[in-house]
Order: C-alpha cells, then structure tokens, then sequence
C-alpha cells in the first residue's frame, strides 16, 4: 500500500481540523444578513489580508467558506458578514454569544493593499460583494497618507439590502473620499439613485491611470464593470476580482473548487484580471 504523505501543518487546529472560536456578537445588517465576531477560545493572533476568508463550521451541520469582513487592524477578533440561504449559513447566524463555532484559514490571497499604495483606490461591489472588500476600506481610512482618493460604487437590489448603512453614509462624508450607492428597485421611500451599479461610473471622478480597481459581486455584474472599466481606459492590471466556487478543503487538497489551471481557494479568491482572462472570456466566470 502506498502511503500518501500528509504535510504536518494539514493535522493543526486552524488549517485542516477547525479551531474552536467563541462568538463575541451578532450584528444585524438586513433581513437576512448578520456580521457575526468571534475570538479564538485560546486568544491567540487573527491577523488576515482584507480578501482573505474563512471556512466556517457549524458543529453537527457543515462548513462553509466565509470571507472575513472585519478590520485587519485588530488582531484578537474576525468579523464574517454572512446571508443565510441555506442549512450552513441559517445555523452560523442563529448563534448567540457565547456559543462556539469552528473555524479555519484564514485562506487564500487577499486584495493587493500593498500595489495599490500611492495610488487611487476604486472598490466596485454588489450586494454581499461588499463584505470582502469592507477590510480594505478599513485599511486605506486607517492609512491615508499611503493612498490616494476611495472612490466606492455600490449596488445592491433595493434599500433594504444596503449593507453597512451607518459606515456607507459616514464613508461618503470623509475628504478624498467618494462613496456612491445604488438599488435595483427603491421603492416609494428611497431618494437615491436607482440603476445597475454600472449607471454610478459617470458620477466617479476617475483617473484611470492611477487607480487600482477592486470588484466583487455577482458574476454578471462583474462582466460588465470589466467592460465598464475597460471602456474608461483601465489596463488589465489594475483590475482585480474576487471569485467563488464551491469549497471543501479551501486549501488546495481536495480540487473541488478547481477552475482551469487554478484552484480558487489557494491562487485566489483574488485575481488580476490580465492573469485570468483567457478563462474569464472563454467561459462564464
Ligand atoms: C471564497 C468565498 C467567500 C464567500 N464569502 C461569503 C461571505 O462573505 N458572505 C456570505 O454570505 N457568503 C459568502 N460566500 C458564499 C457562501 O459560502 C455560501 O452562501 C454558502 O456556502 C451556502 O451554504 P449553505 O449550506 O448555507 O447553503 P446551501 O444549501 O449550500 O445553498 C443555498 C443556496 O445558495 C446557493 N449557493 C451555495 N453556495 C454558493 C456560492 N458559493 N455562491 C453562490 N451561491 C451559492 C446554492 O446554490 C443554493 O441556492 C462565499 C463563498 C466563497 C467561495
Ligand atoms: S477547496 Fe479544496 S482545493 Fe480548493
């Protein structure tokens, strides 16, 4: 019989086998979406890359891969924002403080924080697309003198499904700073813009040549902010995307979430878009 060796680091609490964690609150966002805060049971370090995400484990019900939403500054806490829509991420949000829950990674690569300093940043998101890239809102506010302007486009399907409303608004009142929302549908009390999130480019002070763009959201609405972008004079380089398929081990063991040459949990979920483009145009996303 043939022995296939297991790396030693795959048996340690946080990389194949979950961690226990003990949840410290429970946000509401929306109806159906919550931030849940945890902290290691043995208190030890949480630092990650805004980007970076989670498997998530609800003990008697399965895991899922979660992208951590909280500020990489604070070092002893993860912040996950989760929707429920299903049996794994219903029982994760229905946890109260106190109760534990498993955790591993933090896995993958992040946002490029590091290549976009001196630069504009401009954050593109769709619904639940916002929580990966909140960490590098948090980042760039923390650090402002190494960045340029923040320029957020936001869409989500209607007001009720705003993300982070308190920060969103706090957010569009900083200097150099542009935060823009939108909804699908507003309804009879919404006094914002309505439209695809693509309809807020023409109110974004852009400058091309200088801004590193972050875009997360549904893959459609991806498409089209890279024709967006493309169209506005954005090189390929400066696009990056963060992308999702189903996960088991999210570290490049078991294949399940393999797309062409890549596995998305170990060489993403963040891509630039010149290095996946062939895939990207080839195939849906
Ligand atoms: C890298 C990564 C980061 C993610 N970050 C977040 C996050 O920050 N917040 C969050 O709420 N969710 C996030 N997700 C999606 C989350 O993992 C799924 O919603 C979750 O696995 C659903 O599990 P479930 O058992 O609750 O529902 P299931 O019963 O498995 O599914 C319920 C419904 O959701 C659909 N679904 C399941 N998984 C996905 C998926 N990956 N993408 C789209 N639809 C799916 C199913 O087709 C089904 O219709 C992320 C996924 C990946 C791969
Ligand atoms: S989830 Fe196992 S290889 Fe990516």
């Amino acid at each position: 019989m043939v022995t296939i060796p297991v790396p030693e680091v795959a048996a340690t609490p946080g990389f194949l086998v979950p961690e226990p964690f003990v949840v410290r609150r429970l946000t509401r966002e929306t109806q159906d979406t919550f931030t849940l805060t945890v902290a290691s049971h043995g208190g030890g370090d949480t630092s990650f890359v805004p980007g970076q995400f989670s498997m998530l484990w609800s003990y008697g019900v399965g895991e899922v891969p979660i992208s951590i939403s909280g500020d990489p500054a604070e070092h002893d806490c993860l912040s996950y924002t989760i929707r429920s829509v299903g049996a794994a991420t219903q029982a994760l949000v229905g946890r109260r403080a106190g109760e534990t829950i498993g955790v591993r990674g933090p896995f993958g690569h992040g946002w490029p924080l590091a290549e976009a300093r001196g630069r504009d940043v401009l954050i593109v998101a769709g619904g639940i697309g916002l929580a990966p890239l909140r960490g590098v809102i948090y980042h760039v506010l923390r650090n402002r003198r190494d960045y340029g302007r923040l320029i957020l486009l936001y869409g989500s399907r209607s007001p009720k499904d705003l993300l982070y409303r308190k920060e969103l608004a706090a957010w569009a009142r900083l200097p150099d700073t542009q935060a823009l929302v939108t909804v699908d549908y507003g309804g009879l009390n919404w006094h914002g813009r309505v439209g695809v999130v693509t309809t807020l480019f023409k109110y974004a002070r852009l400058h091309p040549e200088r801004t590193t763009a972050m875009v997360c959201g549904p893959e459609i609405m991806m498409r089209f902010v890279i024709r967006e972008l493309r169209a506005g004079g954005f090189a390929r380089e400066d696009i990056h995307l963060s992308l999702e398929r189903n996960m088991r081990c999210g570290s490049g063991f078991c294949g399940h979430c393999q797309w062409g040459p890549w596995f998305i949990c170990k060489d993403g979920p963040v891509f630039r878009y010149d290095r996946i483009r062939p895939l990207v145009d080839r195939h849906e996303l």
